[in-house]
Formats: C-alpha cells, sequence, structure tokens
C-alpha cells in the first residue's frame, strides 16, 4: 500500500465506520504520528509553536487537528508535549466555543463529510504510484456524501437544466475579477511527427483541463505552437535536402494538422520563427544583461570541418570514454547509462556526415543561476506552496536545487536560431532551451496584440504548464529565472504538471527507429480520435510510466468505454 493510500483512508477512519482494515487503521496511525511528532517535537522546546504566547499558528494548527485528536485523549504518550499543549488550547474560552458551535453535541461525526473532501496530503515520501492505486484513492477522497447528493440531484434535473458556458469573447483576454486561466502544452519540436506519448504528455491533458476550465465558464485561453529553432530542425534539413525553413513550413503543418485531427481545442496553435519571437527574446536577454545576469566563458565544442559547423553532442558518435561502447552518444552512453562530454568521446564522428570532428573552442554567454538562486527559491517557496504540481514536478525541481545551481549556457554556434543581438556574438544565436519557453509568450503575442495582459499579469492570471517531465527543470528553474531576473512584471508558472512516459508495449517509442504509434498513425486506423483520446487518458502516465497496448487498448475500448460508460451514457440521454 501507498503512502497516497494511506492519506486517504486515514483522515475518515477515524470519525467513521469507513470499513477500513486493522492494519490498515494502524498504518494510518502511524502515518499521522510521525506527523504529529514533529509538532510534539517542537513543543517539547517552547510553550506554544511559534514561541512562548500564542499565536495564530497554534489556532490554525489546534483547528486542523481537532477532528482527529478531539479530547486529546487518543494521543500515545510519546507526544505528551502536544496532548499537554492541545489541552490547554482546547480550555482557551474562545475555541471552547468554536468547538461547541460545531459539534452541536453530536461528536466527531460532525466531521465525516469534512474530512473525506480534505486534499490527501504527501506524505512519508514522494514515490510513485500506479495510476490505477491513484485514481481509486482520489475517488475515495473526493466524493463526500455531499457530493454525490449534489451529482444526484443534478442528474434529476438532466442536461437542460444546467447552464451553457457563456461565449467566448474574440480575443480572449483576462477579465477584472474573473478566474483567468493561462494555460500552455509544451511545445513539440518540429522536426518529427509527435507519437502518442507527445500527444498525452502534453497537449492532449492541457486540452481536457481546458476543456473544463470552460465548463466551468472559466476565463480560458489555451495556447501552443511548434518549436522551430535549434540543430534538431538543422539536422534534419540536412538529412532531407531541405532548407530548415522549409523543414518547419512542412512540420508545422503536419503537427497542425495532427491535433485538429486529435481535435485539441487550442485557442492558438502557433510557432516559435516568428519576430514577435526575436523581438521578445531579444528584450528578454537585454534586460537580464543589463541587470547583471548574464557571464562570458569560453566553452570547448565538437566542429564539423566538413560541415562548416558546430555539433550539438547528441549528433555526436563516439566511444563511451567510461565503458567503451563505440556507438554512444556525445550526450550519453546507451550502454552504461552516464552523461558524456562530447569532446571526450574517445574516437567520434559527426552521426550525419561521418566525418571527425576537431575540437575548438568558443565565447558564449551563461545564465548567472547562482546569482537568481535566491528570487528563485523564496518564489518557489511561494508557487509550490500555492500552486498544483505534480509530485514529479516538485521532486525534480527540488532535486535540481538541492545540487546547486550552476551557470548555464545560453548561446550556439549555430545558424538556425534567434540572433544573440550583441557585438562579439553576433554570429551566435540562442540555445534553443532558453529561446523555446519565450515561443509560450510570442505565440500568445501572434494571436492578440494585448498579449501583455496575459503574460505581464502575474495578479489576475494563473498559468498552467503542462508537460513530460524531461521538460520540467526548464519550466521550473531556468524560465521562471529569467522571467524574474527580467523584473518586468513577468507571469511566473503558477501550476506546473507532468506526466511521466507512456511507453510502447514492453519498450520505447523511438522516432528514429519507427518504433510505436504516430499521430498520423493513429488516424490511418479508422479509430476514431474519441477512442484514442479516451484510451490515452485512461493510461496517462500520471504516478509512474505506463503503456500503449494494442490488446489492452480493444479491451478498454470494450469493457470500460462501451460497456461501462457507453452504457451509462445511453440509459441517462434514453430515459
Ligand atoms: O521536449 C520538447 O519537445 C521541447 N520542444 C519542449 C519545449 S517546451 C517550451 F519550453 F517551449
Ligand atoms: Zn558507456
Amino acid at each position: 500500500m501507498g503512502s497516497y493510500r494511506v492519506a486517504a483512508i486515514c483522515l475518515c477512519c477515524f470519525v467513521c465506520s469507513c470499513g477500513a482494515r486493522e492494519e490498515e487503521k494502524e498504518e494510518v496511525l502511524q502515518t499521522v504520528n510521525n506527523s504529529l511528532g514533529y509538532v510534539a517535537q517542537s513543543l517539547t522546546k517552547k510553550e506554544y509553536l511559534a514561541g512562548d504566547v500564542l499565536s495564530v499558528a497554534d489556532i490554525v494548527v489546534w483547528g486542523a487537528i481537532y477532528p482527529l485528536v478531539i479530547d486529546g485523549t487518543s494521543l500515545p504518550d510519546e507526544l505528551s508535549s502536544l496532548k499537554g499543549w492541545f489541552k490547554k488550547v482546547t480550555e482557551l474560552d474562545q475555541c471552547q466555543k468554536a468547538a461547541e458551535s460545531l459539534l452541536k453535541g453530536q461528536g466527531p461525526s460532525v466531521f465525516k463529510a469534512f474530512l473525506q473532501k480534505l486534499p490527501a496530503p504527501v506524505l512519508v515520501s514522494e514515490k510513485s504510484l500506479s495510476n490505477e492505486q491513484e485514481g481509486e484513492d482520489t475517488a475515495a477522497r473526493l466524493l463526500s456524501e455531499e457530493d454525490i447528493a449534489a451529482a444526484t440531484e443534478a442528474w434529476k434535473k438532466g442536461l437542460h437544466d444546467v447552464p451553457k458556458p457563456k461565449p467566448q469573447q474574440q480575443p480572449i483576454l483576462p477579465i477584472d475579477g474573473e478566474k483567468n486561466m493561462l494555460i500552455t502544452s509544451a511545445l513539440p519540436y518540429v522536426n518529427n511527427v509527435p507519437h502518442l506519448g507527445n500527444i498525452i504528455g502534453s497537449v492532449l491533458s492541457a486540452d481536457v483541463f481546458a476543456r473544463y476550465c470552460r465548463l466551468r465558464d472559466w476565463n480560458t485561453l489555451l495556447v501552443c505552437g511548434t518549436d522551430e529553432y535549434g540543430t534538431a530542425t538543422e539536422t534534419k534539413a540536412m538529412e532531407e535536402g531541405l532548407t530548415p525553413q522549409q523543414i518547419c513550413d512542412k512540420y508545422n503543418a503536419v503537427h497542425t494538422a495532427i491535433y485538429k485531427w486529435f481535435n485539441i481545442s487550442f485557442d492558438y496553435f502557433g510557432r516559435t520563427t516568428t519576430p514577435h519571437q526575436t523581438k521578445i527574446a531579444q528584450d528578454i536577454f537585454h534586460r537580464l544583461l543589463e541587470r547583471g545576469f548574464l557571464l562570458e566563458d569560453t566553452v570547448e565544442q565538437l566542429r564539423c570541418e566538413t560541415c562548416q559547423r558546430f555539433l550539438a553532442d547528441r549528433f555526436v558518435e563516439g566511444i563511451c570514454p567510461f565503458c567503451n561502447y563505440d556507438e554512444a552518444r556525445g550526450d550519453q552512453c546507451d550502454k552504461c547509462g552516464k552523461l558524456i562530454n562530447a569532446v571526450e568521446l574517445k574516437t567520434s564522428v559527426q552521426s550525419v556526415c561521418k566525418q571527425s570532428p576537431i575540437v575548438k573552442s568558443s565565447r558564449h554567454l551563461f545564465l548567472d543561476l547562482p546569482k537568481l538562486e535566491e528570487r528563485l527559491e523564496k518564489w518557489l517557496d511561494q508557487s509550490l506552496a500555492t500552486g498544483d504540481w505534480t509530485t514529479n514536478a516538485r521532486y525534480i525541481t527540488r532535486s535540481w536545487l538541492r545540487d546547486g545551481l550552476k551557470p548555464r549556457c545560453i548561446t550556439r554556434d549555430l545558424k538556425w536560431g534567434t540572433p544573440v543581438p550583441l557585438d562579439g556574438f553576433r554570429d551566435k544565436v540562442f540555445y534553443v532551451w532558453f529561446d523555446a519557453p519565450i515561443g509560450y509568450i510570442s505565440i500568445t503575442a501572434n494571436y492578440t496584440d494585448q498579449w501583455e495582459k496575459w503574460w505581464k499579469n502575474p495578479q489576475q492570471v494563473q498559468l498552467y504548464n503542462f508537460m513530460a517531465k524531461d521538460n520540467v527543470p526548464f519550466h521550473s528553474v531556468i524560465f521562471p529565472s529569467c522571467l524574474l531576473g527580467v523584473e518586468d512584471n513577468y507571469t511566473v508558472v503558477n501550476h506546473l504538471i507532468a506526466t511521466e512516459y507512456l511507453n510502447y508495449e514492453d519498450g520505447k517509442f523511438s522516432k528514429s527507429r519507427g518504433v510505436g504509434v504516430f499521430g498520423d498513425m493513429a488516424q490511418d486506423t479508422g479509430i476514431p480520435a474519441d477512442i484514442w483520446r479516451f484510451y490515452l487518458l485512461y493510461v496517462r502516465p500520471e504516478g509512474q510510466d505506463s503503456a500503449f497496448s494494442w490488446s489492452d487498448l480493444m479491451l478498454k475500448n470494450n469493457s470500460e468505454l462501451l460497456n461501462n460508460l457507453g452504457n451509462f451514457v445511453n440509459r441517462y440521454t434514453t430515459r
């Protein structure tokens, strides 16, 4: 049993007969006791939580644990400091009155519905759980008796009584006093056809959330577009004998058509190779430079003299310096898994033209993350405390900070990118990961010239970023650092939703080996988009990696979608 499950059961089995088994209750008590132990420990050194006088902290914690330890007698002896404190606070006149007004002589069962609705705390560890466990627990946690009664009432009234979502004004802009939801899905690289893992990881997840927000009548803007700059595009252009621009045009159209077929409800699907991108990225760069957040340093890089270009690490192949595997990539060895610096490969060739590169040094600009770290941490504390961040996003972000931030190179010796507007660097472009998140902003600017109402309005806008877990550090550490560093009132992510990976049968999706189901193939099967959407959402890799499987697709379609959901909806619509 995972910790999440324990948390979901524990809060109600204290006060109701929910049928939790004895061993479950014990486990629950153990978990709660661990948390209470922290509070008890701090009370061994002082009388009240914040010192020697009563403060709001005591009232908040007292109120939070009151339903669980209503008279303090259920607390074990080793928590005696907590027991004493609880008794003292309970005896305060105001607290007694508050408790009486709630309990009205009925005892702790008054709290049942309230406790069932409490969000499950993330306890013990942030470990992954399977989709099914999580689904089960979420249902147990969210459905109180009131919820069920309200659903029954709504069912009886029928659809015609449900208010229609109000029509959206165009362009969609934040409205004073309303809930303004700015939703992004990670911008897919333009150099290939997206596979099912890419689709569920960001665009489909964001789409479902945006649809939900619109149904709630929240003012919602969903933006996305292709991520078009960088080495991957240059390399694809060489492979296909096209220019980078032609590659972008070709694959932007492919992506657009696939998402349209999947019914992804983007309010705007754009691209990063636009004048707005250049202007906004260069402005952010200038502001970082003016504020002293950029450094200069020399970097050793591999260069192919035949192709006359510097090579990105992953486009170099050679012998692994650790295990001697002779097909190691310049960024990582697929055999021993170690991260490699491409210049350390024993002998290397460029993966496209197969010539040996030379090592050459070059001057580059770095984002001074150590200098931005303090303000980043302050912002993160607040965003993590108030926002919806998935467990993996929190974990990845914390581990980046725990390891200490280092300066990150934001320029590259490439042609296909946003030009660096600084003497001495004018032949270089921005690194794609500096550039890409700025794409969210520039894509919005292509949608409306009032884009700043979304992007320079953190007081009124809630920003949701959807992505797969490998994108997390760029969205939680690097991009927020840039936006905080420019000091221009930018909207910074409030909620970061990251999936784990979707595998294909018992292996990985692989673009290069053509393994998996790609967007265009899904369409060619003749299976309707809604069935794909249903199945992908069913196997969405939330707590841990999950897998697409053809036989499971058939099974889930027949048993869940058709028999369960289909019959349920049919009963409603034909009554
Ligand atoms: O992993 C990817 O496909 C990247 N192109 C995602 C970029 S997200 C954002 F920063 F633009
Ligand atoms: Zn190796």
